[in-house]
């Protein structure tokens, strides 16, 4: 079923028309529950519906790998691949989205469970899934579940949370959640890696309100369409560090615009003293750091900022969970 929106048409469901842009940290994942659970005369369809509008990533899973596949500063894989190598697995993604690093670490022969929010992009991951040769299917596992509150009973020799889903936390308290989630599912000796971008401080408030053109390709299910993803930045708050803005992609057949499809975007930026301060009260000791996934120095020309962390013995552990 497809649930997009024709261009212009509008919907009263629509995220954008409701403001339920995500502000909090809820997300799509807890109006989902809200939404569905319990509900003794909740349609199929109608949770479907539901699950569907009130998804963040819904729009955006749908683009995802197509969209980052063209982004060629983006070389974070090797980098996890290598941890995963390194470590031996079993693995454990926190926010996998559509499987990205996770499928490949599966097909490396290593054990590697996911867990994300949105039920469009594991829904993605799971189409991919289903196409892999059995011994990868059996060697990944997903879960929906929320990054802040996630547990299992399962230890791991390598917790990842590969491309910025922490920034994706917006308050101290989900951030000291998230790294305790991880924290807490690190085995002995076990080593948590993850990435965010250093905030670019002489642009955070440059363009407020205009169109960037980012990205574009052509869709590989359809060769005479393509894709123009467009970023407008909608506000910036700099007291709380984190800025909203939409995604608006576009799609065109022989250059006539065919859909329109805005996804709401909302992401936090951390400082290194914001980080080890999070470390800190996490019981989380930096064992490496880098300024990129490619393991270039953290200094003054850092783009990302990238950490290889470990829990630290439990005499100078913090309770913060
Ligand atoms: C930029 S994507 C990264 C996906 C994947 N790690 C990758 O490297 O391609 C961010 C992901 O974070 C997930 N996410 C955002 N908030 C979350 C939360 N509170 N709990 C779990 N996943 C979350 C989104 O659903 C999305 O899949």
């Amino acid at each position: 079923m497809d649930w997009s929106i024709p261009l212009g048409a509008s919907s009263p469901y629509s995220p954008v028309a409701n403001n339920l842009t995500p502000a909090g940290n809820s997300g799509g994942y807890d109006l989902f529950l809200d939404l569905c659970s319990g509900s003794a005369n909740c349609s199929q369809d109608i949770c479907r519906y539901n699950r569907f509008m009130t998804d963040l990533y819904s729009v955006s899973a749908k683009y995802y790998d197509e969209a980052y596949a063209t982004l060629e500063d983006l070389r974070d894989l090797q980098f996890y691949l290598e941890m995963a190598r390194r470590t031996g697995g079993p693995v454990l993604e926190l926010a996998c989205g559509t499987g990205r690093v996770l499928l490949p670490i599966a097909q490396q022969g290593l054990r590697i469970d996911g867990v994300d929010s949105s039920p469009a992009m594991l829904d993605q991951l799971q189409q991919k899934l289903a196409r892999e040769p059995q011994y990868v299917r059996e060697l990944a596992a997903t879960s929906l579940g929320d990054l802040r509150s996630y547990r299992s009973e399962r230890k791991y020799a390598l917790v990842i949370i590969p491309f910025r889903p922490l920034q994706h936390m917006y308050t101290v308290q989900d951030q000291l959640a998230a790294l305790n989630t991880a924290a807490f599912h690190l085995a002995s000796g076990g080593l948590l890696a993850f990435d965010v971008f250093y905030p670019r401080f002489e642009s955070l408030l440059a363009g407020l309100g205009e169109e960037t053109l980012e990205l574009q390709w052509t869709r590989k299910n359809d060769p005479t369409t393509s894709v123009r993803r467009y970023l407008r930045k909608e506000s910036v708050d700099k007291i709380n560090q984190n800025f909203s803005a939409q995604f608006v992609y576009r799609t065109y057949r022989d250059d006539k615009l065919i859909k329109e499809e805005t996804a709401p975007l909302k992401m936090s930026y951390y400082t290194y003293p914001h980080l080890r301060a999070l470390f800190l009260l996490t019981g989380l000791d930096i064992v490496e750091e880098y300024g990129s996934c490619e393991k270039a120095p953290l200094d003054n020309d850092s783009r990302e900022m990238v950490f290889v962390l470990q829990r630290c013995p439990a005499n100078r552990r913090r309770k913060t969970e």
